[in-house]
């Protein structure tokens, strides 16, 4: 039957003495074995980084993403006084440059107590500035307003702002982040009442030109 199976021309191994039959066979065996192993190598490279890519949110549930970051000497933050801080994210890698950076307001209440906020205002996202004179947060992007202690005043927001865990270390200001603040972390929630705030009369005077 192989017989019938031949081109013209072309030889079996039955055609070829025993030791051509050998040659044959290891040479069958090589190549076998090559295979074997470029497919070996070639699985290895793409498999590896799919697994990784796989087994990662897995990975990082068992861990703790975040890190405990200082934010510098309790000295820089006087009692009574709400600062600006930032401090490089643990998360952030080489490539992140400048946008690696996060910032938090500090509220020091007493010797050993403190408040640390996101800066991010809890309707959307947008920072939020700290007013000293009024004692309040605000957002610039629709009104939302919040009291010197995070709690919701007025606006769109529905909850306070979000605040870091934190701890003083000898006379650091240490703070937990790398987590994302979400629903489920810790917000300030005081029981203050809600303010209003009006809007700017219309026939208001404007004294400076970047108010026109
Ligand atoms: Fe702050 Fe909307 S993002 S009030």
């Amino acid at each position: 039957m192989s017989e019938l199976l031949k081109y013209p021309g072309e030889s079996s191994n039955d055609d070829l003495p025993p030791e051509g039959k050998a040659a044959a066979h290891s040479r069958r065996t090589f190549l076998f074995k090559l295979s074997v192993m470029l497919n070996v190598v070639v699985g290895s490279v793409l498999g590896v980084p799919l697994v990784g890519y796989l087994l990662g949110p897995a990975r990082k549930k068992s861990s703790d993403v975040g890190s405990w970051v200082s934010l510098g000497s309790t000295s820089g933050f006087p009692v009574g006084e709400t600062r600006l801080v930032d401090f490089q994210s643990p998360v952030s890698s080489l490539g992140d440059g400048e946008t690696a950076k996060v910032a938090a307001w500090v509220r020091r209440i007493s010797a050993q107590q403190f408040q640390v906020f996101a800066v991010n205002c809890a309707h959307l996202g947008c920072p939020v500035r700290w007013f000293a004179q009024s004692k309040l947060f605000m957002c610039p992007c629709h009104g939302g307003a919040y009291y010197e202690d995070g709690a919701r005043a007025s606006g769109p927001p529905e909850r306070g702002l979000f605040e870091y865990r934190y701890k003083v270390d000898g006379d650091s200001l240490v703070i937990h982040a790398g987590d994302m603040p979400t629903l489920a972390t810790q917000a300030s929630c005081g029981k203050k009442p809600l303010i209003q705030i009006e809007p700017a009369a219309a026939d208001e005077t404007r004294t400076t030109p970047w108010q026109a």
